[in-house]
């Protein structure tokens, strides 16, 4: 896939500006949809009557006035207008980490066909959105293509470029800024960009692109000078130590996937070597290298894996599929990776397994798990702020979606706990009233245009917190989700708010916030300092708006939180902004923190709180305490180890985990066959008692069952594309892979807004830079997939790319 853009994601919800031009086109999707079901009036009235008359749900706890709301934040409130149309796009770009700076373009692009016409305004604010300056001169008033965007550098140095769009004078001019978008020195570029800049994630001085006609160019002076160092160049990435990983074509084409040639360079392009031939695509994660390679003859392909860059390739050990399945990484970490494979038929199912420490070894983690299509169409989450805890949907046999959740990284799954202060759907739990289950929404949701604004939302330094979408039934609810918090990492939720909402986590957790989704103008925030439990009003506008989105620094850390959205004229963007530090006065001192053990399910038993080998135990914010974290708080905590037990091993290839159950049972399919795959060029035999050791577990002593691979001195030879060497030696052979979508992914909703996906890269969680929020949403096209330390966003360009935004390994 060459269509790079690479930036963060940002998919914009809503039809802002089609609402102000059409008055009957007032409507997003999802609501329509709720209009034809004819409950939507019936909600609003309920939601009306309800809203704030809750307290904190069945424990009949009092919510206590927080005073002087109105009076401290009124003077903490700021509105800017902007002097442009809402028509068009706007894209929001935060330059360094704490700076405050906001660099804000507005685009309005007439959109024809091929034809690049526009006009651009840049903004800048210092102070975290409160005031903007038009410093549309910095970069001579020059038409800044939305797709391009701003390219902000990862290491918060202060970096940004725009890449202007000069082709009057037949050409793309660079505005390079290093002091945080103060000034820009403008640059002539050499060729005509394909996609946007790409930042080493080493050296933001080193930046690589792809010209429009397939040519890799590079620059190691920060776009100073440029560099062609290859042509013919299909897909590129940034690879760890300023590495470079991409595919050539012989013959001018990239649709001749399959026939492509993977290479590296590792001293910026002075040297190459081929890495993998007949190659399809490929995709880094993690530790892990993969890439899809034609078998033999064929039309079919392999994934291959390496752990040390592309030197030695083994082939991933998983079931065969047929040609009409796929495979999909739905996440990568330094330790291990989850795939998804697909079930035979048009199912929309497959098996989700757990990759060993090299990415060779599969073994069945989630049967059923719901992927409807090749595209983004799962709801499998990484919660940031709790270690091990993946979330994702089941379609179960009788055709009900219902969330499952893994505290250990995939070992076991269990359904969520139904929060206590919720009752179930009454119209659906009738069949099944013991199956009463709070179910989350995410993308699956979001892609059925369900009323679903924003994905579930974690943050690493907000430890145990998620914010998300759910219902509670018998199964995921079509009807309306409600705002759902859980502060142990999904062990137990909350009903926190009626109906659909934005919201966002300001100052690591001691305050949440949130703005009704609806259609109608809003005046009002709801803010929360006791982790969701009890919400506070406050009317931020006397002259409600359209609310088009929020959105605050990335990282959680801030107490300034902006609110974007456009009046009634339907002419101009606003943004207000609003301090809360003036609410949250004090600064929170050692009182205010208790100790909190995670994971914590049995307080009576020793090992209670082990996962994946150890305990940690937290320092948190007090629920009742109403003071500030700060922004360089960190949650203090202690590590302790623990002995191993069943809990600390995955099944082993060929064995599986029934729901609910801490044993491996061997898969049918398997019994009595020899477990042999090929590694590092011969055959491997397995020997296991069905438990292999979760990657990156560090448990000591304890129960060790036995596990062997013996090698057996047949040699294998998987680098040679043209015969598949596993066909004689084993029936377990390496899948054939028809087709693989990795979309090394992950989902959590990113501070603030939007549709945002925000990909874990190596274990590290990243946050979202840059946004657009644009008039015509392709909510379900934005799709990022990446593997670098960048952040980034990818999306087709006409002529590349028709089908998807995916980084496709196929
Ligand atoms: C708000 O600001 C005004 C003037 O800046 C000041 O007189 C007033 O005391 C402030 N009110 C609060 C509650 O801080
Ligand atoms: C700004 O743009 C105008 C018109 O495109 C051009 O004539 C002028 O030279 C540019 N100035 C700079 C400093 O690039
Ligand atoms: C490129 O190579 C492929 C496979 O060898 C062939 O099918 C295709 O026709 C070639 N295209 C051109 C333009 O030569
Ligand atoms: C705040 O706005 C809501 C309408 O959104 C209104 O019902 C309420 O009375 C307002 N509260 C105050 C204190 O003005
Ligand atoms: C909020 O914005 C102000 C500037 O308006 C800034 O001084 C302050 O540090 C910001 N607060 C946080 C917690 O980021
Ligand atoms: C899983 O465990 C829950 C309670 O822990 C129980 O209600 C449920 O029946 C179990 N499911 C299966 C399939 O055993
Ligand atoms: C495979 O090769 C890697 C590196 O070349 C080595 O570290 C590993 O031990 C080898 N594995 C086996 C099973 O020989």
């Amino acid at each position: 896939m060459v269509s790079v853009f690479c930036i963060l994601a940002l998919g914009w919800l809503w039809s802002a500006v089609a609402r102000g031009f059409q008055a009957g086109e007032g409507l997003s999707d999802a609501e329509r949809l709720l209009r034809e079901l004819g409950a939507d009036e019936e909600r609003q009235s309920l939601e009306k009557s309800e809203l704030w008359k809750r307290s904190a749900g069945l424990n009949e706890q009092t919510c206590t006035s927080l005073p002087g709301v109105e009076s401290t934040l009124q003077n903490s409130t700021h509105s800017f207008t902007f002097r442009v149309r809402t028509m068009g796009s706007l894209s929001l770009a935060w330059v360094g980490d704490g700076s405050g700076v906001l660099l804000v373009l507005t685009t309005f692009q007439v959109p024809l066909l091929m034809m690049r016409f526009g006009q651009s305004n840049l903004y800048r604010s210092e102070d975290y959105g409160k005031t903007f300056t038009d410093v549309t001169h910095l970069i001579n008033h020059t038409f800044i293509q939305t797709e391009f965007g701003i390219a902000i550098s990862p290491d918060h140095s202060g970096k940004v470029i725009l890449t202007g769009d000069v082709s009057e004078n037949g050409g793309f001019r660079l505005f390079r800024s290093q002091n945080f978008g103060m000034t820009f020195v403008p640059t002539d570029l050499p060729f005509e960009p394909l996609i946007q800049i790409l930042y080493s994630p080493g050296d933001s001085n080193a930046l690589l692109t792809l010209s429009m006609t397939l040519d890799l160019w590079l620059s190691e002076d920060f776009g100073a000078t440029w560099r062609k160092i290859h042509e013919s160049v299909c897909l590129v990435r940034w690879g760890p130590k300023n590495s470079i990983y991409f595919t050539t074509n012989n013959n001018g084409s990239c649709n001749d996937k399959g026939m492509l040639e993977l290479r590296k360079t590792a001293d910026y392009g002075r040297s190459f070597t081929i890495i993998a031939t007949s190659v399809y695509s490929f995709v880094l994660g993690g530790r892990f290298l993969f890439a899809s390679i034609m078998t033999g003859g064929g039309t079919e392909r392999m994934i291959h894996v390496s752990v040390d860059g592309g030197e030695m390739w083994n082939m991933a050990q998983l079931p065969t599929v047929n040609h009409e399945q796929f495979y999909s990484i739905l996440a990568a970490n330094q330790d291990m990776i989850f795939m998804h494979v697909d079930d035979p038929g048009d199912s929309g199912v497959g098996t989700i397994y757990v990759s060993d420490d090299r990415g060779t070894v599969f073994s069945k983690s989630l049967e059923r798990h719901l992927y409807v299509t090749t595209g983004s169409d799962t709801d499998f989450t990484a919660i940031s702020s709790l270690r091990g805890v993946y979330m994702t949907s089941i379609l179960t046999e009788d055709g009900a979606v219902e969330t499952v959740i893994t505290f250990d990284q995939g070992a076991k799954w269990q359904p969520l706990r139904r929060p206590q202060n919720s009752h179930c759907d009454t119209d659906t739990s009738t069949n099944r009233p013991n199956r009463c289950r709070l179910h989350i929404h995410a993308s699956y949701s979001t892609t059925m245009k369900m009323n679903v604004p924003m994905l579930p939302l974690s943050q690493p330094n907000t430890v145990g917190l998620i914010l998300a979408h759910g219902s509670v039934g018998d199964a995921e609810s079509t009807l309306f989700p409600d705002v759902y918090v859980s502060d142990d990492g999904g062990y137990s939720w909350l009903l926190a708010l009626r109906g659909p909402h934005h919201y966002a986590i300001l100052d690591s957790g001691g305050l949440l916030v949130a703005v009704e989704h609806t259609n109608s103008p809003v005046n009002q925030i709801k803010f929360s300092t006791d982790e969701g439990h009890c919400w506070h009003t406050y009317n931020f506008t006397s002259d409600p708006f359209h609310f088009s989105g929020m959105d605050s620094e990335p990282g959680a850390r801030s107490m300034n939180v902006s609110l974007w959205g456009y009046r009634n004229d339907f002419s101009k963007w606003v943004v207000i902004t609003i301090d809360f530090r003036k609410l949250l006065s004090r600064d929170c001192t050692e009182g205010d923190y208790v100790q909190w053990l995670a994971h914590s399910t049995d307080s009576s038993g020793s090992n209670d709180g082990c996962v994946l080998g150890y305990k940690e135990t937290f320092l948190r914010l007090r629920k009742d305490s109403v003071c500030w974290n700060g922004r360089d708080y960190a949650a203090a905590k202690k590590l302790s180890p623990c002995p191993c037990t069943v809990d600390d091993y995955h099944c082993d290839f060929g064995y599986y985990r029934p729901m609910n159950s801490s044993e491996c049972v061997e898969q049918e399919e398997i019994q009595g066959r020899p477990l042999e795959f090929c590694l590092n060029g011969t055959i491997e035999q397995l020997q296991t008692s069905g438990y292999r050791k979760i990657p990156g577990d560090q448990c000591e002593g304890g129960f060790q069952p036995d596990r062997k691979e013996t090698n057996l001195r047949r040699m294998c030879n998987i680098n040679t594309p043209s015969q598949n060497p596993l066909t004689e030696t084993s029936s377990l052979n390496a899948a054939v892979v028809a087709m693989v979508v990795i979309a090394i992914l992950l989902t959590s909703a990113v501070a603030g807004v939007w549709l945002v996906k925000k990909y874990v890269c190596g274990g590290r969680f990243l946050v979202h830079r840059y946004s657009v929020m644009r008039e015509h949403v392709e909510a379900d096209k934005i799709e990022g997939v990446d593997d670098t330390d960048a952040h980034y966003m990818e999306t087709g360009k006409a002529q590349y790319n028709e089908d998807s935004d995916q980084d496709l390994l196929e």
